[in-house]
């Protein structure tokens, strides 16, 4: 990647703004509108100061999801971070917190979602011949007894946190019956996953990430000793077929595929959820015609998706965004929320509208990094929040909805906890 004059016009960041902060997660919503009024480009400072380049539009988010010009490959996009930070006090912490980080192995982030083709191609594609529709859609009866046994241990609550009864359990199970997790290392699978995802103190995150590779080694081991019907044991199989996917890089599949798979979709019981339990008109007109789950899941991803940003991508090249043009060596934060809310593109945004035509939604992103669980996803959130509400028609908040803390994170949007009473 030449590095060209238009890296010296970079823009200083702009000052720091309300973004990011918990009053900012609270309501994401007024401050991105806010922000797609004023460019359809914004350099932003994420907490820790780095600089990205936020875009909030429906049209220009679809766009550069497919463009080729915005590179994943995080081995290059690595070397960036440090010239792309405004404040060098922020720069020095934050080199150096990350030359302690740089314990986060390797070994975790050599999948596809972090690479560009061919790379990305050749494990998408091996992926994609192991996760497939049959596969999916062989789990729903499974998914649903799973969702009616913790439906029943609910109802022996009067007041409970549905994140922990339900939302999180469920895409947690799948993904680990999908991979092929046995059940007694689920707890401690949970636990180094938690921890690797919130970025806790850096010896834990170093623990974690050490036991869950050795862990992810011996389970591809068991898997190769004794082969079973699971995408694990496929892949294993790919790999001894000599299909060009190194050790490294199953053991990063695997990993991947258990993070995505479950941090996501909990969210969007959760946030579905709260979107129900805040629209009575929706729940009756789904009481009234079972045939709207399927849009109303989709709505639920527009109106509060689970991811809030994709993930990062960097210009390889200076890339004009309508009347911006983002410099090559910057990072850009596609903004998934605010596209779902942009009124050029869904009218009266903000209501929640289950009868709205969706196409072309971005909440599963786009282009070649579109997500590959979106049919799982789908498939959990209709069976999961329809069987909800048939099995507790008086389910209600236990709190007022802006007592509801929502977590502080960059790229998902979803509740610490959601207290109902189940009647
Ligand atoms: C990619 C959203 C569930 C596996 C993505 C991306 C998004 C997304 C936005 C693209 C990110 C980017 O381009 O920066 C979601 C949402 C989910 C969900 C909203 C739930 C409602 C799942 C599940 C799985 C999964 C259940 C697996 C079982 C993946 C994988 C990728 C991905 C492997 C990377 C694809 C690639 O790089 O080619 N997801 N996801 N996701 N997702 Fe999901």
């Amino acid at each position: 990647m030449a590095r060209t004059d238009a890296r010296q016009a970079a823009p200083q960041t702009a000052p720091p703004t309300d973004l990011f902060t918990p009053a900012f997660h609270q309501n994401p919503h007024e401050a991105l509108a806010g922000l797609r009024r004023t460019a359809p480009a914004v350099p932003v400072a994420t907490p820790n100061g780095l600089r990205t380049w936020l875009v909030t539009g429906y049209e220009h988010a679809r766009a550069l999801l497919a463009d080729p010009r915005l590179s994943k490959d995080m081995r290059v996009g690595r070397d960036l971070i440090p010239r792309n930070f405004a404040d060098p006090d922020k720069q020095r912490a934050f080199l150096a917190e990350s030359g302690e980080r740089s314990q986060f192995p390797h070994v975790l982030s050599v999948h596809m979602l972090d690479s560009d083709p061919p790379d990305h191609t050749r494990l998408r594609r091996l992926v994609g011949r192991a996760f497939t529709a049959r596969r999916v859609e062989s789990l729903r009866p499974r998914i649903t007894e799973l969702t009616d046994e913790l439906l029943d241990a609910m109802a022996r609550h009067e007041r409970l946190d549905l994140m922990e009864a339900l939302a999180f359990p469920v895409p947690f199970t799948v993904i680990c019956w999908l991979l092929g997790v046995p059940p007694d290392d689920r707890a401690a699978f949970r636990r180094w996953s938690n921890l690797l995802v919130s970025g806790a103190g850096t010896d834990e995150v170093r623990e974690a990430s050490a036991s869950m590779i050795a862990y992810l080694k011996a389970l591809i081991e068991a898997k190769r000793a004794e082969p079973a019907d699971d995408m694990l044991t496929d892949l294993v199989h790919a790999q001894d077929a000599g299909d060009q996917l190194s050790s490294d890089e199953l053991i990063s599949m695997a990993f991947l595929l258990l993070v995505a798979g479950h941090e996501t979709t909990v969210n969007l019981i959760g946030n579905g959820t709260l979107a129900l339990l805040t629209h009575p008109e929706v729940r009756q007109q789904l009481a009234a015609d079972e045939s709207l789950w399927p849009a109303a899941v989709e709505e639920f991803l527009r109106y509060d998706g689970p991811v809030t940003n994709a993930t990062w991508r960097f210009t390889t090249e200076p890339v004009e965004v309508g009347s911006v043009v983002i410099p090559e060596g910057e990072f850009v934060t596609i903004s998934l929320g605010a596209a779902g809310r942009d009124p050029a593109r869904y009218p009266d945004p903000d209501r929640l509208d289950i009868t709205r035509a969706h196409t072309a939604s971005v909440a599963f992103g786009h282009g070649i990094h579109h997500c590959l669980g979106a049919p799982l996803a789908r498939l959990e959130g209709q069976i999961v929040l329809s069987r909800l509400l048939a099995r507790f028609p008086g389910l209600r908040l236990a709190v007022d909805p802006d007592e509801l803390r929502w977590r502080s994170s960059l790229m998902m949007r979803g509740l610490e906890e959601l207290p109902v009473f189940t009647a």
